[in-house]
């Protein structure tokens, strides 16, 4: 089975106080996984060594990066690198947040540069894509994802995206407690394995993991991420609560 995942999505929220005890909590919560399930805790910076650490060797947890720069080194000031993560031996970052996208006008380029810079240094993105409410409103969210995953995706190879993370996130979902229905959300995740079994073959296809994103919560996981093609989900506000998260990770398929 591809890998299921609950990714934390902690934004820019806690203290280091808070961090370390959520973190705590979390390990300390007696949760067992499944061979094919992984925790990701998409923490900010200043954070990753500290909550890396409380990890430890703990299998199939790991530590992510909510973004990083297109450049290795240099005169960027207040920017994070890749070679800076990895000394951290921090292993994902997430890219493509909508907020990063809006807020910080990270272009679809942009995107394709951080998707490069992060697998040749051996770090995994974990690939946020999904449409406004307008376009949802339109009929054409389709269209809108593929060329999400076109512009920022399609220059890689089928080594490259074996066993890639794409989170699926609705804009009109997120923090808004507006869930995408169980049917919504399978029908984008169906579309978005499609249009990579379309470029790269049904194997490529069946080996990445879709998370969906946008208002999960401890009361829906389970159900949505039941759905056939959604492999886990990207979780922001109640991923900042122990005992709701670990209810969510308690919710992904076995
Ligand atoms: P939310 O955020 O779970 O608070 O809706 C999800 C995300 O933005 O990753």
């Amino acid at each position: 089975m591809r890998k299921q995942i609950a990714a934390a999505n902690w934004k820019m929220n806690l203290t280091v106080q808070q961090a370390g005890a959520l973190t705590d909590e979390l390990m300390n919560a007696g949760l067992q996984l499944g061979t094919d399930q992984e925790v990701i805790l998409g923490v900010p910076f200043p954070y990753l060594s500290l909550v890396r650490g409380k990890l430890g060797d703990t299998p199939q947890f790991y530590v992510a990066a909510q973004n990083c720069h297109t450049q290795k080194s240099g005169a960027y000031t207040g920017e994070v690198s890749v070679d800076m993560l990895q000394s951290l031996e921090v292993s994902h970052v997430i890219l493509g947040h909508s907020e990063r996208r809006e807020y910080f006008n990270e272009s679809p380029k942009m995107l394709a540069d951080k998707v490069d810079i992060c697998l040749a240094s051996g770090l995994k993105p974990v690939f946020c894509c999904g449409e406004p409410l307008a376009i949802r409103e339109s009929g054409t969210e389709n269209a809108y994802v593929e060329a999400q995953l076109r512009e920022s995706l399609f220059h890689l190879g089928v080594e490259q995206l074996t066993g890639f993370i794409i989170a699926y996130e609705p804009i009109w979902a997120i923090g808004t407690g507006k869930t995408a229905t169980n049917e919504q959300a399978q029908q984008m995740h169906a579309h978005i394995r499609q249009v990579m079994r379309n470029q790269y073959g049904e194997a490529l296809a069946n080996s990445i993991s879709i998370l969906y994103g946008g208002s999960v919560k401890a009361g829906n996981a389970a159900e949505i991420f039941a759905q056939p093609d959604v492999d886990g989900g990207l979780v922001g506000g109640a991923s900042l609560v122990a005992v709701d998260f670990t209810a969510i990770i308690r919710g992904l398929k076995k």
